[in-house]
């Protein structure tokens, strides 16, 4: 029996973005998905425990099956080598947290530790990068980066295929947040083909948007690494407005999107790929995370409360 586990993730500036090259900072969280993983006589069987928004597992059903062959496939095994997988763990299977990816990162571990193969880190996040494919079509790598290693960092993709660049980023202490679902299930793959299809179609509103977006995520860092939240929480809403702007917010991200501001959020955006999924507001005090988490749970929604900062394996 093989076990692994990878975090789930919250980006705080630059999603969609990074996948054409520009810098976006991202978090771990303190929430994981687990795997397990025995060899078996014939097929593949996967037990999917994990908490999930209506309908999660069922529209990600294929493209799991395909993250796991082509994780098969990287290690040089057969693609249909027979294997029980169980997944659960403390990470809800909500679009926009990387639990897709946290899922790969943890198989591709149980895996390898089950046919007592010794993989490196930088081996599992080459091998998830491999499974997201399946799962974002076109991934910037910035989610199984994140799944791997943990913390708080810098990431702007590689735009020849070799190792990524990725920077810790050092922040005092740790700032709690406040992540609220909207209960929609979103398909990162359409949503990041979506906006490469829009980019192309219009290069010059585009472009103009893709210069804003590495200025806030440049300005985002230096507000992060000096303390100053006010300002980290202005380019949380300024990136939440460019996110709008290509086309990947939704009415109910933008309505949960007011909500956390309306209750004292010092910035809130859409975090991941968009289209559904989740939000995070910056909420840096006990209270005033307890005030925003009480008013999505009072509409009904499903909310995680952590912290971003300082978690590494
Ligand atoms: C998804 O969490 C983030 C996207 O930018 C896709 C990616 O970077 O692979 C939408």
């Amino acid at each position: 029996m093989g076990k692994g586990s990878g975090y789930g993730k919250v980006i705080l500036f630059g999603e969609h973005f990074v996948v054409h090259g520009v810098p976006g900072i991202v978090s771990a969280i303190d929430s994981s998905t687990d795997a397990i993983v025995t060899k078996a006589k014939s097929g593949l069987t996967i037990k999917d425990e994990r908490k999930t928004a209506k309908g999660y597992s069922e529209e990600k059903r294929l493209q799991q099956i395909e993250s796991i062959e082509r994780i098969l496939n990287a290690m040089q095994l057969d693609p249909k080598t027979p294997l029980d997988i169980w997944i659960g763990g403390s990470l809800p299977g909500f679009s926009g947290l990387g639990a897709s990816a946290a899922s790969s990162v943890a198989i591709a571990r149980a895996i390898g530790e089950e046919l007592g193969l010794k993989l490196s880190n930088e081996r599992i996040n080459q091998l998830a990068y491999e499974a997201e494919i399946a799962y974002a079509g076109n991934p910037s790598g910035i989610d199984n980066t994140a799944a791997t290693y943990g913390g708080l960092m810098w990431f702007k993709k590689n735009p020849v295929g070799g190792p990524d660049f990725v920077e810790r980023l050092n922040v005092q202490g740790q700032i709690e947040i406040v992540i609220c679902s909207t209960g929609k299930v979103a398909n990162t793959k359409a949503m990041v083909e979506g906006v490469a299809e829009r980019k192309k179609a219009d290069s010059i509103k585009y472009g103009a948007l893709f210069e804003q977006a590495e200025s806030i995520a440049v300005a985002g860092r230096k507000a992060l690494e000096a303390g100053d939240l006010k300002e980290v929480g202005k380019f949380m809403n300024k990136s939440h407005q460019i996110l709008q702007e290509i086309g990947v917010s939704s009415v109910e991200l933008d309505h949960l999107v007011d909500v956390a501001r309306k209750q004292g959020a010092i910035g809130a955006k859409l975090t991941g790929g968009g289209g559904g999924g989740c939000m995070v507001a910056l909420t840096p005090s006990e209270s005033l995370q307890s005030r925003v988490a009480d008013a999505f749970k009072a509409e009904g929604f499903e909310i995680l409360t952590t912290k971003i900062g300082a978690i590494i394996r």
